[in-house]
C-alpha cells in the first residue's frame, strides 16, 4: 500500500499520517470490491519489519492507532461479509491492545472461507523463511528423516499461513519497482502489476483494471 506519504504530501499536509488514515479506508474498499469480483484471498503489506526505522510518532500511528481502531470498527463488517481475517507476521512485538484485537477478529472470523483478508504485519519475506529453516532445523535434530523428506509442499508447513496459496498477481502502487521483503516464497510465480496511482488514490475502478490485465496474461511457469 505504497504512496501514503507522497499522497498526504500532495494534498499539502505537513503529516504524514493522514496518507495512512486515508489508506486504511482504501483498503476497506478494496476488500468489498475483491469479494464481488470472486477473488478469495487478499493479503495487505501493512507493516514491514523495516518500517520500525520511520519516525516513532508514525509507527505509534500506524501500530497503536489506526490498526487497533479499524479492528474495532470493522469487526461487525467482517462477520456480516464472512470475510476471514489473519494476520502474518511477528506478531508478538506489536503493542499488547493491537494483539488482542487481532486475536478477536481472527477468533470471530475462524468459520468463514469465501474471503480471507490478510495483513501482513511486522512482517518480512526473509525472517519468514529464516524462522521456516530454524523450526525445520530443531525438528530434524529429533528426527534426522524430516530432512530427506522436505519438499516444497512440506516446507510450505514451516511458514506463517501454511494455507495461503501462492499469489496470482501483486499489486504494486505508487509506482515503485521492487519486491521489498514481501512474501519471497509465495511470489515464485506471481503475475506483477505496477501503477503509478498512489494508495490513497487506488479505487475499485483500479483494483477492478488490474484484475482485468491479470485476466490477459499468459502464465507458462518456465514452460512454452
Ligand atoms: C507505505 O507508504 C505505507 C505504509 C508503510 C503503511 C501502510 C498502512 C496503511 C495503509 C494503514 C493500514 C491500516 C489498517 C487499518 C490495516 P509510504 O508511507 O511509504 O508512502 P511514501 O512511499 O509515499 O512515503
Amino acid at each position: 500500500m505504497d504512496g501514503n506519504g507522497r499522497w498526504a504530501e500532495k494534498q499539502g499536509s505537513e503529516d504524514r499520517i493522514d496518507g495512512h488514515e486515508r489508506g486504511a479506508k482504501v483498503l476497506c474498499d478494496i476488500v468489498e470490491e475483491a469479494k464481488a469480483l470472486g477473488v478469495e484471498y487478499l493479503t495487505f503489506y501493512t507493516f514491514s519489519t523495516e518500517n520500525w526505522s520511520r519516525p516513532e510518532k508514525e509507527v505509534d500511528f500506524i501500530l497503536a492507532d489506526l490498526l487497533p481502531r479499524y479492528l474495532e470498527q470493522k469487526m461487525d463488517f467482517m462477520v456480516k461479509e464472512q470475510v476471514r481475517f489473519k494476520a502474518l507476521g511477528d506478531i508478538q512485538a506489536l503493542p499488547d491492545h493491537t494483539q488482542e484485537l487481532i486475536k478477536r477478529v481472527e477468533d470471530a472470523t475462524v468459520e468463514f472461507s469465501e474471503i480471507h483478508a490478510n495483513l501482513a504485519l511486522n512482517y518480512s519475506g526473509r525472517s519468514e523463511i529464516l524462522n521456516a529453516v530454524k523450526d525445520i532445523a530443531a525438528k530434524a535434530s529429533e528426527d534426522p528423516s524430516v530432512i530427506d523428506s522436505l519438499d516444497e509442499d512440506k516446507f510450505r508447513n514451516y511458514l506463517y499461513d501454511p494455507e495461503l496459496p501462492d499469489p496470482d498477481l501483486l499489486i504494486r502502487t505508487s509506482g515503485e519497482l521492487r519486491v521489498s521483503n514481501f512474501l519471497l516464497w509465495q511470489l515464485a510465480y506471481t503475475e506483477i502489476y505496477i501503477t503509478d496511482v498512489l494508495w490513497p488514490d487506488f479505487t475499485k475502478e483500479e483494483f477492478r483494471q488490474a484484475v482485468g490485465e491479470f485476466g490477459k496474461r499468459d502464465r507458462r511457469y518456465g514452460g512454452v
